[in-house]
């Protein structure tokens, strides 16, 4: 099976959940605020794995559609505050929320969304789940977001400083992007049941596969074009963000380069983005980025070794790759 297939099996259900958590929002301007992001319809990696990882632990896929769907409400969530931190006007090819309504309602449709994934969680099913499991997964959003904020607050605080090393990129992404893909394979695995060794596993499958993935969508703000990736191209290098490609060149490059590469990074102008570009290039910087995400997804597949043979397993397999190979 293709990953777009696997992704899109669950796709009808998680929307389905959604759709469900977000009718009940008053007044319509905040429905609609809220479910702006959700119509324009995002991959839906996480959702997915909420419900792979359960089955690959033995358990029964259906029954952690709520959480499922909560990983995507809290996806979006911070999305729509990223958008407002990050001044990008695009988000999944449409404008972003805080274009069309205005930040003060943008935050207040994210904050809405954040707290529909905490009911939607606890609205599971416990006949077929036990209560203790709801709980644990719950334990696992709620520390996710925790992390998203924290790594949220590295990512801005890096702006501007020259001195970031790669530990400390790799703590910022952990806790910005990483963390809720860990959370989304973690709580998965618990709601199905899974041993602690098998937790434990999938949630650092979650981790790895998490980074190689943040790294990837640094690799694209710099290679694509803005059809296909749905948001502007160069933002991370106009906006003056510490990526791994700039953590690098900044390390190696020569004091011209380096000293060219920071006055890019501080100019705020987009058409400086392909001299950038090509300082990264000179220095081998996209190379080096690439090989420490391929191995990410290495070493997260070899770690699902431990579990028995299954659908979900192999198509757990084909995510991790899908990561690096995405385009968008
Ligand atoms: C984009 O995530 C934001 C990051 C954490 C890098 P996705 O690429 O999963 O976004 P959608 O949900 O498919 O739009
Ligand atoms: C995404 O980081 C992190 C979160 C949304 C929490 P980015 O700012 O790089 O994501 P994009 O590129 O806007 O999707
Ligand atoms: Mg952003
Ligand atoms: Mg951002
Ligand atoms: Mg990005």
């Amino acid at each position: 099976m293709m990953v777009m297939d696997i992704l899109s099996k669950y796709s009808e259900s998680i929307d389905k959940e959604i759709d469900e958590s977000l009718s009940t929002i008053d007044p319509s301007m905040l429905c609609e605020a809220s479910d702006h992001l959700i119509k324009a319809g995002g991959k839906k990696i996480r959702p997915s794995l909420v419900i792979l990882s359960c089955e690959a632990v033995g358990g029964s896929g259906k029954d952690t559609l709520k959480t499922a769907a909560s990983m995507e409400l809290i996806h979006t969530f911070s999305l729509i505050h990223d958008d407002i931190m990050d001044k990008d006007e695009m988000r999944r090819g449409k404008p972003s929320v805080h274009m069309i309504w205005g930040e003060p309602m943008a935050i207040l449709a994210g904050d809405t969304l954040f707290s529909k994934a905490f009911e939607t969680v606890l609205k599971t099913n416990t006949d077929n789940i036990p209560p203790k499991r709801v709980v644990d997964a719950l334990k696992v959003v709620a520390d996710s977001c925790i992390k998203i904020c924290e790594g949220q607050a590295l990512d801005i605080s890096f702006e501007g400083n020259l001195n970031v090393k790669e530990d400390e990129y790799i703590t910022m992404i952990y806790k910005k992007t990483a963390a809720l893909i860990a959370a989304a394979t973690k709580a998965g695995a618990i709601l199905g049941g899974g041993t602690d060794e098998q937790i434990e596993a999938l949630a650092e499958y979650g981790r790895l596969v998490g980074l190689a993935f943040q790294i990837q969508d640094d690799y694209l703000d710099v290679v694509s074009d803005e059809e296909d990736i749905g948001k502007p191209v160069g933002s991370d290098i106009v906006e003056g963000k510490m990526t791994l490609m700039v953590v690098h060149a900044l390390a190696n490059a020569s004091k011209e380069d380096k000293e060219k590469l920071i006055s890019i990074l501080e100019a705020n102008n987009e058409d400086l983005v392909p001299d950038a570009i090509g300082i990264f290039n000179k220095y081998g910087s996209i190379e080096y980025t690439r090989n420490i995400a391929l191995n990410n997804v290495k070493v997260a597949k070899e770690l699902l070794d431990i579990l028995e043979d299954s659908e979900a397993k192999e198509s757990l397999k084909l995510i991790a790759d899908f990561v690096l190979e995405r385009t968008h």
